[in-house]
């Protein structure tokens, strides 16, 4: 897959994904209001970090703030938005399916999944789920994003599988705070609060994109 392509679809203001990102922004920005004093935040699979750094930026408190994405063109691009925008974001061009590469970023107060869960198999995606569990601090929301469409053999009996993803959160000991479906379009939007984190150690890997 070529993710720089890829992003080229945010050009067209009207397109699912820049629909998609508005709604990210939106319940980032909340998300990050709902937490007292200091904010960690880490992203996974950042892309350019577009759905964050104007969130950032609009924000007069300070956010430990941290962006990981493999492809380096990406990365550069979220790293120069975040100084021309005079927002401080570490954004570490390397493997977000490794947790070593932000092991010193945890806990974290609010987790970004945006285009992750659609793009990883059921098992890894039951993976990362469970380790949301461990990298998040007591109350941390994790805002996670999944299509509808299926990319390989489904696993389970769900007609949708953002449907079973937002299952998957709920057995994880997270509590559902919002849940988006567009009137068109093919993704969904999850917010969720974790209870009580995780006592299991990260695993080795979380997940291999499968495209
Ligand atoms: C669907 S895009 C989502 C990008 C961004 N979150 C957004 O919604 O605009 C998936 C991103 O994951 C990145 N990616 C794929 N595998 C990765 C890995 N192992 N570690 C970090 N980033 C990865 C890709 O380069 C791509 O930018």
């Amino acid at each position: 897959m070529d993710w720089q392509q890829w992003h080229r679809d945010y050009d067209d203001p009207g397109s699912p994904v820049s629909q998609r990102l508005a709604e990210v922004r939106t319940r980032l920005a909340v998300a990050l209001a709902d937490v007292p004093g200091r904010i960690r935040l880490l992203n996974l699979c950042a892309g350019d970090a577009r759905d964050t750094v104007p969130v950032l930026a609009g924000l007069e408190r300070q956010v430990d703030a941290c962006a990981v994405e493999l492809d380096p063109v990406l990365a550069d691009r979220a790293r120069r938005a975040a100084a021309d925008a005079g927002v401080a974001l570490d954004v570490r061009t390397g493997d977000a399916a490794d947790p070593t590469t932000y092991a010193d970023r945890l806990p974290v107060d609010v987790l970004m999944l945006i285009g992750v869960l659609g793009n990883i198999s059921d098992a890894d995606g039951e993976a990362t789920v469970a380790s949301a569990a461990s990298m998040l601090s007591p109350g941390g929301t994790v805002i996670w994003t999944r299509s509808n469409r299926f990319r390989s053999e489904p696993t389970h009996e769900y007609a949708d599988p953002a449907e079973w993803v937002r299952d998957r959160f709920a057995a994880h000991g997270f509590d559902e705070v919002g849940y988006v479906v567009p009137a068109e379009g093919y993704w969904r939007l999850g917010v969720a609060r974790l209870r009580t984190p995780s006592a299991e150690p990260l695993p080795e890997r979380l997940f291999t994109f499968v495209r």
